[in-house]
């Protein structure tokens, strides 16, 4: 193999010295503008954010399988209607026995922060004279006698409807007469 390189081979080197030269400055300018711009972007390594912008793309319903599934859906369900039943007082009744025994029956059958006793006539007939309305109104929204003793608002448990407490009044008139 020669060395002799013809003047066209020496023009084409040169020429195409000049260009890798010029390849390898682009790739430096490159790489050095790169780097400064990826140095000025925000950083994406805030946990809180991480996590939070998981919660939010997390489907809203879970999907079950198998027999861990199974089990995981009873436990939510459970849970569920655990939360359900506390937003319901007693399970909903408006059986104004069941009512009383669960709750007004602390009061209402001792005598009790000098609650009229469900089995005292004489106490319940200026009461009874008062009308239905008036008793259920001062069952709900609570009522102080003259005396100062207090009757705390649905008993003292606001998850009670209104209507469950008028069926307890009810119940209770009906026993006190
Ligand atoms: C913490 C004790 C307490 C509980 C629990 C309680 N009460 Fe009373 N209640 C009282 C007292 C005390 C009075 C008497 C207030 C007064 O007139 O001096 C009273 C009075 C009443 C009266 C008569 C109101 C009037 O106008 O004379 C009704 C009706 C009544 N309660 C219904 C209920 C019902 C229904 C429940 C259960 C949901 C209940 N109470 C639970 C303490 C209680």
């Amino acid at each position: 193999m020669s060395t002799h390189l013809t003047p066209s081979d020496r023009t084409f080197m040169r020429h195409f010295a000049i260009m890798i030269a010029m390849l390898g400055c682009t790739a430096v300018v490159f790489i050095i503008v790169g780097t400064l711009v990826w140095s000025s972007l925000p950083k994406d390594n805030n946990q809180l954010e991480v996590q939070q912008a998981g919660a939010r793309i997390t489907p809203v319903a879970a999907v079950y399988a198998g027999d861990t599934g199974r089990a995981a859906m009873a436990a939510a369900k459970a849970a569920s209607d655990k939360a359900a039943a506390s937003q319901v007082a007693y399970g909903g009744t408006t059986d104004g026995k069941v009512i009383f025994d669960k709750l007004c029956t602390t009061c209402h059958s001792t005598g009790a922060a000098g609650a009229p006793k469900i089995t005292d006539k004489s106490a319940w007939a200026p009461r009874i004279k008062e009308g239905l309305a008036t008793l259920v109104k001062h069952a709900v929204d609570g009522y102080t006698g003259p005396d100062g003793n207090h009757m705390p608002a649905k008993g003292g448990n606001p998850a009670l409807t209104d209507a469950q407490v008028e069926a307890t009044v009810k119940w209770m008139v009906g026993q006190a007469q």
